[in-house]
């Protein structure tokens, strides 16, 4: 393909760092973390940016990994759903969802995770329309939300060590 180059791509995931080869520059940084790095937890829906099933951070930005060209990643710092616990233990976010019973399918659930986390990091006790307008890139075909909203706010008040 015209202007297509292979590149060797250096950047951190989850705290660790990466080198990858053969990264040609204009594949998505989601097929990198799911095919190259087998990091499947990131998902891989609609790859048009409109489902949020594959939501990630870049630098602290809570990004669709599906629209990021691997060739931007480089010497980023990437976390994705698989960073978000500890390597035994489920994120109270995680925790929240399967308590509330917001996992059906489950396609869907990583990319909410991580933009619920993404929302209380900055807003730790948010309001149902607050959640409904920061999820509202995260399709979800099974639950119908309210749960999903449940399990937002459930893990507000398990992030702020208050009662669940
Ligand atoms: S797969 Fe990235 S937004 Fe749908
Ligand atoms: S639980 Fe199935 S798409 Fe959300």
């Amino acid at each position: 393909m015209e202007g297509a180059e292979i590149v060797r791509l250096n950047l951190r995931i989850n705290g660790q760092p990466h080198e990858v080869d053969d990264v040609w520059e204009g594949e998505s940084l989601l097929y990198v973390l799911r095919e190259r790095l087998g990091l499947p937890g990131s998902k891989n829906a609609c790859e048009q940016g409109e489902c949020g099933s594959c939501s990630i951070y870049l630098d602290g930005q809570l990004v669709c990994a599906c629209l990021v060209l691997a060739g931007q990643a480089e010497d980023r710092e990437v976390v994705t759903v698989e960073g978000l616990g500890g390597s035994n233990d489920l994120h109270p976010v995680q925790e929240a969802f399967l308590e509330a019973g917001a996992v059906q399918c489950g396609f869907c659930t990583p990319g909410l995770i991580v933009a619920a986390h993404e929302l209380l990091s900055r807003r730790p006790d948010p309001s149902e329309s607050e959640i409904r307008e920061a999820l509202a890139g995260n399709l979800c075909r099974c639950t119908g939300y309210e749960k999903i909203i449940d399990a937002v706010s459930l893990a507000g008040r398990k992030m702020a060590g208050g009662s669940t």
